[in-house]
C-alpha cells in the first residue's frame, strides 16, 4: 500500500503542538488525526491533532501531492509533509499554542480512514455513557491526554525519588489471600484446587510487612488494589497505590520522607512550593470540621453552643444535652438572605446525613429570626450566632445530636455551602496531616469492635497493656499510631506504624472478635512470620489516582484512569463483567445460584429486545 511506503520513507520530524514561529520556513513531517476540516473550495483547511496538540494545515486539492485533501474526514489518520509559515495578520488564533503559524502542505497521505466517530472528540456536551463506550476516542481529547501525561510524570518522579532514597521496588502477587482493608474481596476460583479461591489484594498490606521481616528495609510499589465496595466520584473498584513501608522508623520518619516526596511532586508538576505541612489530631479535625479529611481551604468551622443554650426549655436541645449529645453550629456568610425554600433544602440535607432536624438563625439588617424563636430571646439567638463567628448579614445552622451524627450533618452542610457560596479558592492546595486516629471503632451492625485503619496498626504506647489485657472499657479511647495525608478535603494517603510483636497482633485479632480458628485460617502464616525477628516498621499508601486528580484539578477519578469502570463497576467498552461459557464454570467447580440464573435470563431478554 502507498500509505505504508509513505510511513517507511518519511519520519515524523515534529509533533503538531510543538511547532512555533521558531521553525518558520522549515520543512516538517507530521503524523496525526484530522480534528476538523473546513472546505473553502480552492483550499482545504484542517486542524491536525497528535498527542502534543493541534496545528492548522492548508492543502491545495488541485496539486497532485495533496489531492487526497478532498477525501479527508474527521479522525482520518494522515502523514503530512509541509512548510511552516506565519499566518497572515488577522488570521492568528490566540486560543491555541500554535495559533501564530500554519503548515502549507506539500504532501498528504491518508494512512487510514475512520468511520464517522460517534461524537466530536472534544465536545463537552457528550454523555459519559457514550464516551466510556468509545473510551479510545475519548482518550484522544486534550483533557484526558493531559491527565494521563501527568499520571506518567508522577509515576516517574515517585520511582526516581524513592529509588534515590534507598527504597526497593518489589512486586507482590495479585492472586493472593484476603487482606482486610474494610471492603469486600474480589474472588478468583482456582481450577487446579476446586472449591478454593484466591482473593485479589485490597492492598499489599501483609506482603509489604513480610518484606520488612525479609530485610528489605525500605520498600515501595506502584500497587494495584481491588475493593468491592460502593463506588463514589473518588473511588474505583480497581485503583493504584504508591505503597511504602520502612523498618526501624517512627511516625516522624514516615511523615518527613513523605513530605519530601510531596514537595518534589508539587514542585515538578505544578511549580508550587509546598512548605511544611500542618498537623491536626483526629479529634481536633472532627471538632472543628466534623470530618477526618477536612477541606481547610475555607473557614465556616464548627463551634460548640452547649453552654449557651443550656436550660433553655427547648426540648430537643435539653434532651440532647442530658443524653450526653452535642449542640454545635456553623456560621454561614451571607446566609441572612436565605429563603424558606433554601432553608428547607438545607434541613433535608442535614436529615440525609442522619440529623433529626436543623435549627437556623438569620440576622439581617432589621432583626434576628429563627426556627426556634419561640424558645430563645433575640439576644440569646444573637449570642449563639456570635459564638459561631457569624455577624450581621449571616446565618447560623445548628444541629443537636450525638457527636458522630452532629459531625456528619454539619460537615455535609459546610462542604455544600462552602462550594455554593464560593468560599473555596479552587486555585489553592491545602495539605494536612491528620494524626492520632482512634485504634478501634464499635460497629453496631456487626456488634463488635473493628479496626479503624486496619488490624495491623499499632496502638500508641500508653495503650499497649490495655490491648494486651483486652481491657474492653478502654477500647473506645485507645489511639493508634496512624496518620492520613489530606488535601482539599480528600484523603490522599494513609498509613500507620505496625504491630510487630506476635502476642500483640494475636491480642488484636481477639479484640476484633476473631476466633483462634479464624485467626489461624486467615492470618496463621502472618502470625508465624512475626515470630522470626520482626523489625519495628511502618508505612503509608498514597492513592495514586486521587493524587493525580488533585494535580489535574478534577473531581472525577475516571478522568485520571485510562480505562475506568462505571459506578456499577462495569466496563462499558469491553462490556464486562460478562457471562462465561458453562464449561469454564464446570472447570472451576462453580454452579450458578437460581438468583444468578435469573439475572442472566433477564440480561438475555433485555439484549434481545434492544
Ligand atoms: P487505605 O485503605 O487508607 O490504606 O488506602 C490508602 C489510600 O488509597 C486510596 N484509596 C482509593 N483510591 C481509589 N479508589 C478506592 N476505592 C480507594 N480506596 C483507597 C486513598 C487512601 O488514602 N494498606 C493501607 C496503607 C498502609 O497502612 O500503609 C491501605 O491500603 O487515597
Ligand atoms: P420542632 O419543635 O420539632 O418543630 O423543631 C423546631 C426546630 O428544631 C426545627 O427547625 C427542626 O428542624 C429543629 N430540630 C429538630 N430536631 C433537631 C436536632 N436534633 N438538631 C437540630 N435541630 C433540630
Amino acid at each position: 500500500m502507498a500509505s505504508q511506503k509513505f510511513v517507511k520513507e518519511l519520519k515524523r520530524t515534529h509533533y503538531c503542538g510543538q511547532l512555533s514561529v521558531d521553525v518558520v520556513g522549515q520543512k516538517v513531517v507530521l503524523m496525526g488525526w484530522v480534528n476538523t476540516r473546513r472546505d473553502h473550495g480552492s483550499l482545504i483547511f484542517i486542524d491536525l491533532r497528535d498527542r502534543e496538540g493541534i496545528v492548522q494545515v492548508v492543502l491545495d486539492p488541485k496539486k497532485a501531492e495533496t489531492a487526497s485533501a478532498k477525501d479527508l474526514r474527521g479522525e482520518f489518520v494522515l502523514a503530512l509533509e509541509g512548510i511552516v509559515r506565519k499566518r497572515p495578520d488577522g488570521m492568528k488564533n490566540a486560543k491555541i499554542k500554535t495559533g501564530e503559524i500554519e503548515i502549507e502542505a506539500t504532501r498528504c497521505e491518508i494512512l487510514n480512514e475512520s468511520a464517522v466517530p460517534p461524537f466530536q472528540i472534544d465536545d463537552p456536551n457528550v454523555g459519559e455513557v457514550l464516551r466510556l463506550k468509545y473510551r479510545y476516542l475519548d482518550l484522544r481529547s486534550p483533557v484526558l491526554q493531559k491527565s494521563l501525561m501527568v499520571r506518567h510524570q508522577v509515576l516517574q518522579l515517585v520511582r526516581k525519588f524513592l529509588s534515590e532514597n534507598h527504597f526497593v521496588e518489589v512486586e507482590t502477587p495479585i492472586l493472593y489471600k484476603s487482606t482486610p482493608e474494610g471492603a469486600r474481596d474480589y474472588l478468583v476460583p482456582s481450577r487446579v484446587n476446586p472449591g478454593t479461591f484466591y482473593a485479589l489484594p485490597q492492598s499489599p498490606q501483609t506482603l509489604k510487612q513480610l518484606l520488612m521481616i525479609a530485610n528489605f528495609d525500605r520498600y515501595f510499589q506502584i500497587a494495584r488494589c481491588f475493593r468491592d465496595e460502593d463506588l463514589r466520584a473518588d473511588r474505583q473498584p480497581e485503583f493504584s497505590q504508591i505503597d511504602i513501608e520502612m523498618s526501624f522508623i517512627d511516625v516522624e520518619d514516615i511523615i518527613e520522607i513523605n513530605e519530601k516526596l510531596l514537595r518534589t511532586i508539587w514542585k515538578e508538576v505544578k511549580g508550587i512550593d509546598v512548605g511544611s505541612i500542618p498537623r491536626m489530631t483526629y479529634q481536633e479535625a472532627m471538632d472543628r470540621y466534623g470530618s477526618d479529611k477536612p477541606d481547610t481551604r475555607f473557614g465556616m468551622e464548627i463551634k460548640d453552643l452547649g453552654s449557651i443554650v443550656q436550660g433553655s426549655g427547648f426540648k430537643v436541645f435539653d434532651d440532647t444535652l442530658s443524653r450526653g449529645g452535642m449542640i454545635r453550629g456553623i456560621p454561614v456568610p451571607t446566609g441572612a438572605t436565605f429563603s424558606r425554600a433554601q432553608l428547607d433544602k438545607l434541613t433535608d440535607m442535614a436529615k440525609k446525613a442522619g440529623a433529626k432536624g436543623l435549627v437556623w438563625i438569620k440576622w439581617d439588617a432589621e432583626n434576628v429570626t429563627s426556627s426556634v424563636s419561640k424558645f430563645f430571646s433575640p439576644e440569646k439567638l444573637k449570642e449563639m450566632m456570635v459564638a459561631t463567628g457569624a455577624k450581621q448579614g449571616d446565618a447560623t445552622l445548628v444541629v443537636a445530636d450525638d457527636f458522630d451524627v452532629m459531625c456528619a450533618a454539619l460537615n455535609s452542610l459546610r462542604l455544600h455551602l462552602g462550594r455554593e457560596l464560593k468560599q473555596v479558592d479552587h486555585s489553592q492546595y491545602r495539605f494536612l496531616w491528620v494524626t492520632d486516629f482512634p485504634l478501634l471503632e464499635y460497629s453496631p451492625d456487626e456488634k463488635r469492635w473493628v479496626a479503624r485503619h486496619h488490624p495491623f496498626t499499632s496502638p500508641q504506647d500508653q495503650s499497649y497493656d490495655d490491648l494486651l489485657n483486652q481491657n474492653e472499657k478502654k477500647y473506645g479511647k485507645m489511639l493508634a499510631k496512624a496518620y492520613d495525608l489530606v488535601c482539599n478535603g480528600y484523603e490522599m494517603g494513609g498509613g500507620s506504624i505496625r504491630i510487630y510483636r506476635n502476642e500483640i497482633q494475636q491480642a488484636m485479632f481477639k479484640v476484633l472478635g476473631m476466633s483462634p480458628e479464624e485467626t489461624q485460617h486467615k492470618f496463621g502464616f502472618f502470625l508465624e512470620a512475626l515470630r522470626y525477628g520482626t523489625p519495628p516498621h511502618g508505612g503509608i499508601a498514597w492513592g495514586l489516582d486521587r493524587l493525580v486528580m488533585l494535580l489535574c484539578q478534577t473531581d472525577a477519578i475516571r478522568e485520571v484512569i485510562a480505562f475506568p469502570k462505571t459506578a456499577k463497576a462495569t466496563d462499558l467498552m469491553a462490556d464486562c463483567p460478562s457471562e462465561v461459557h458453562r464449561d469454564q464454570l464446570v472447570e472451576v467447580g462453580i454452579r450458578l445460584s437460581p438468583q444468578a440464573e435469573k439475572h442472566l435470563e433477564d440480561l438475555h431478554k433485555s439484549d434481545h429486545n434492544s
